[in-house]
């Protein structure tokens, strides 16, 4: 398939490395025109210098930008990825945004005869440089039947949650499970810490239990000793707790857990610690300490 790559991060670039190592014919755009001109040293493609070039020939267009803004300057800005499209182009869209982008882009797409899915993704830059990630996906059946060849390169797992939208709900509760997962680790390391328990010997035993988490596995023992120079930035997840606190809003629900969460970040954020993993949490223990 001719396949159109738009954002090369983090997960882009390797993601965008799947498709084309699967053999498909792959054009790639990235905003700092470096980055594309590295993706194709690195793999076989070629790239463009707007996503409307990048996505004219395509029959599947992926994006994975920051946000929703993002989003919509690369769609519908006057060099937008749906300027010179081709009939019937399928758009699938990996960044973590709003249900409400996704509708908004959706809706553009069918009057402009175009197919449209929001297809958030987890587990991280390791999930896609070993092309395991988990897709949420948000569409028809018969889009995703179609777009399956081209998200088996880099995911484990794709599941269609319902209509357009129903994508970034799903990937809203992965980070509100996420958000809840690391408040409880954070207090239960400390506890364990200041007990004077031997933190390794803690994990390895607590994962066989009801208590098991992928947290707990890949993030205790870091988090006991102070390392958080690495994973998902807490600037991302608190661009992703936001929106789920926006979501429950328009509910009219309340997550006061997230949003405690949240606080902790903003505050940690504003320590200068913005890079840092979402294991950092426990850090915030501190401050109330
Ligand atoms: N990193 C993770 O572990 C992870 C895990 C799951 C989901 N996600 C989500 O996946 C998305 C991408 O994450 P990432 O880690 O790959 O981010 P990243 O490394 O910061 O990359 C963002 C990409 O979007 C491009 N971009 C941003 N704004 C743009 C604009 N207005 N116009 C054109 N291009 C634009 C950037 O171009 P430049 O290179 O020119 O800046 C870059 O290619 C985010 O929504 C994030 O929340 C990330």
């Amino acid at each position: 398939m001719k396949v159109s790559f738009i954002g090369l991060g983090t997960m882009g670039y390797p993601m965008a490395g799947h498709v084309s190592k699967a053999g498909h014919s792959v054009v790639v755009y990235n905003r700092s025109t470096q980055k594309a001109q590295n993706w194709c040293k690195e793999y076989q493609g070629a790239f463009s210098s707007t996503p409307a070039l990048a996505a004219q020939d395509a029959d599947i267009v992926l994006t994975c930008v920051g946000n929703d803004d993002d989003l919509r300057a690369v769609y519908l800005g006057p060099d937008g990825a749906f300027q010179h499209a081709k009939t019937g182009t399928l758009f699938i869209d990996h960044t973590t945004a709003s249900a409400e982008v996704a509708k908004e882009l959706h809706q553009a797409a069918q009057e402009r005869g175009f197919g449209f899915m929001d297809a958030p993704v987890s587990g991280g830059q390791a999930g896609a440089v070993n092309g395991v990630l988990t897709v949420m996906i948000g569409g028809t059946i018969s889009d995703l039947e179609r777009a399956q060849p081209v998200l088996d390169c880099y995911a484990k797992a794709t599941s269609l949650m319902g209509p357009v939208g129903n994508g970034q709900i799903a990937k809203m509760v992965n980070q509100i499970l996420i958000g809840g997962v690391l408040s409880g680790l954070s207090e239960g390391i400390r506890f364990a810490q200041t007990a004077g328990l031997d933190i390794p010997t803690l994990v390895d035993t607590l994962k066989h239990g009801a208590a098991g988490s992928w947290q707990l596995e890949n993030r205790g023992e870091t988090m006991a000793k102070n390392e958080f120079d690495f994973g998902f930035a807490i600037e991302w997840m608190h661009k992703d707790l936001g929106l789920c606190l926006a979501q429950a809003e328009k509910m009219g629900i309340k997550i006061p857990l997230t949003q405690a969460v949240d606080q902790d970040y903003q505050a940690l954020i504003a320590e200068g610690r913005g890079r840092q993993d979402t294991s950092v949490l426990v850090k915030a223990l501190d401050k109330k300490a």
